[in-house]
C-alpha cells in the first residue's frame, strides 16, 4: 500500500484495503454513527465488505442505496439521503463514507458538506475515473434540469481509500473512459508519464503494481494544480479543463447517452490537438502520438460519419462565453505542457469538430 497527502486528507492506494476501512478510520479518531452512500451496482458487490468492516471496528453505519447513474446526482436525492440520516440518528458527530464512482462521491461529498453545516466525508472511489479525477479537489454536487453541476461545496474528503481490486468488477468500457482523464495529464504535465503509458502497449492495463503507481502519480498531477488554484480564480486550475469545451459539447450533444464522459472527452482531446497544431505549435508527430495512445486504450478519436455536428456547435455556444468571436481554450505546445490561449476563434473549433 501506499499513501499520499493530498487537499486536506490522505490517499491510501492498494489491495484489500476495503476490509481494513473501519481501522483506518478509527485511526483518524472518527467513531460513533456513520452513513454509507453508495449506488445499486456497487452496493450490491461491495457494500457488505464495508459494512462488517465498520462494525467489527464499534461503528454503527446506515448503509443509503440510490439508484446507479448520472440521474440520481440530483438536490431532490441529496434531500432523501439526508431525510435518512436524520431518521437513522446521525448527528454533527457521525460522518459519511461514499462507496462509488464520481456520481456517489459528488453527492456525498455535497450531503456532508451540508449535514449539519459540515461533517467528514471519507470516499471510497470505485471506478478508474473516481480515482484519478473526481475524488481529488474537493468539489462536490448535484446537478440541476438545466445543466451539470451547477450547485455545490468545496469539501475535502478526510481519507480516500482507492482498493485496486474493487476495479475488476468494473466494466470495460467504464475503465477505459479513466485513461482520458489520465492521458489527458499526461499531455498537460507529465511526457515522462506519457511515455510510460506508451510502453504499455497492449499489455493487460489492469495489472495492480503498474495502476498503483500510475494512481499515484495523477493524484500528485491534479492535486498540485488544485493547489495553485483551488477556486478558479488563476487559471491555473482551467489547465485541468484540457479537451473539456468540445468534450462537453459533444456529450450534450449525444443527449449524454452515446458518449460516457472520457469518451466524449478522448474526442475533445483531439480537437484541442487540432486546434493546437494551428495556435500553439504542437508538432504533427507529437498530435499523432496522442491520438494513438487514445487509441491503444479504446477510446473513440472520429466521430460518427452521421453524428449531427451542428449539435455540437449549438452546445458549445450553450457553454461557453465568445468574447469578439474568441474564447478562452486550453491548448498544449507540447506533451507535458499546456497554457490559456486567448487567441481561439469559434471557426478553429468549428474547423476542428468538421474534422473529427
Ligand atoms: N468532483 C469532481 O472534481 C469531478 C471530476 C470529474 C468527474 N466528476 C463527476 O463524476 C461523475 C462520473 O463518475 P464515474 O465515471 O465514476 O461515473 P459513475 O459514478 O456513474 O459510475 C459509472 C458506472 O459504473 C458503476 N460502477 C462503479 N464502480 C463499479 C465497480 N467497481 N464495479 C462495477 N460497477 C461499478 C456505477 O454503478 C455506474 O453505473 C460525473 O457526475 C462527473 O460530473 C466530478
Ligand atoms: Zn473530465
Amino acid at each position: 500500500m501506499i499513501s499520499v497527502r493530498a487537499d486536506a486528507g490522505r490517499i491510501l492506494i492498494g489491495k484489500q484495503l476495503l476490509p481494513q476501512t473501519g481501522k483506518r478510520c478509527q485511526a483518524l479518531r472518527l467513531f460513533g454513527q456513520c452513513a454509507i452512500v453508495s449506488d445499486t451496482n456497487v452496493a450490491r458487490q461491495y457494500a457488505d465488505i464495508l459494512k462488517q468492516s465498520l462494525i467489527s471496528t464499534g461503528f454503527r453505519p446506515t448503509v443509503i442505496t440510490i439508484p446507479a447513474g448520472e440521474k440520481s446526482k440530483t438536490l431532490e436525492q441529496a434531500g432523501v439521503i439526508c431525510d435518512r440520516m436524520i431518521a437513522a440518528g446521525l448527528d454533527r458527530q457521525s460522518f459519511i463514507i461514499g462507496l462509488g464512482g464520481g456520481v456517489i462521491g459528488d453527492i456525498s461529498g455535497f450531503v456532508a458538506a451540508i449535514y449539519h453545516r459540515g461533517i467528514p466525508h471519507v470516499q471510497i472511489p470505485t471506478t478508474l475515473l473516481a480515482m484519478v479525477d473526481s475524488s481529488i479537489g474537493g468539489k462536490t454536487g448535484v446537478n440541476t434540469r438545466d445543466g451539470k453541476n451547477l450547485i455545490g461545496a468545496v469539501h475535502h474528503p478526510l481519507l480516500v481509500i482507492d482498493d485496486l481490486d474493487v476495479l475488476k468488477t468494473l466494466p470495460r468500457r467504464e475503465f477505459n473512459q479513466g485513461f482520458a482523464e489520465i492521458i489527458k495529464h499526461a499531455v498537460i504535465a507529465d511526457d515522462k508519464m506519457f511515455r510510460t503509458l506508451q510502453s504499455w502497449g497492449a499489455r493487460s492495463p489492469r495489472r495492480p503494481l503498474a495502476l498503483q503507481s500510475l494512481i499515484k502519480r495523477n493524484i500528485e498531477i491534479k492535486s498540485r494544480i488544485v493547489a495553485k488554484d483551488e477556486r478558479d480564480r488563476t487559471g491555473e486550475r482551467a489547465l485541468l479543463n484540457f479537451g473539456h469545451t468540445v468534450g462537453h459539447a459533444i456529450e450534450r450533444a449525444g443527449d449524454y447517452r452515446k458518449f460516457l464522459h472520457g469518451e466524449a472527452l478522448s474526442l475533445g482531446i483531439v480537437a484541442a490537438c487540432a486546434i493546437s497544431k494551428r495556435r500553439a505549435g504542437l508538432a504533427p508527430d507529437q498530435r499523432d502520438a496522442i491520438v494513438d495512445l487514445l487509441r491503444q486504450f479504446e477510446l473513440p478519436t472520429t466521430l460518427p460519419k452521421n453524428f449531427p455536428r451542428e449539435k455540437v456547435f449549438d452546445a458549445l455556444k450553450f457553454d461557453k462565453k465568445f468574447e469578439g468571436g474568441k474564447v478562452r481554450f486550453v491548448v498544449t505546445p507540447r506533451v507535458g505542457a499546456a497554457h490559456l490561449a486567448n487567441d481561439v476563434t469559434l471557426d478553429d473549433i468549428r474547423e476542428a469538430v468538421k474534422d473529427l
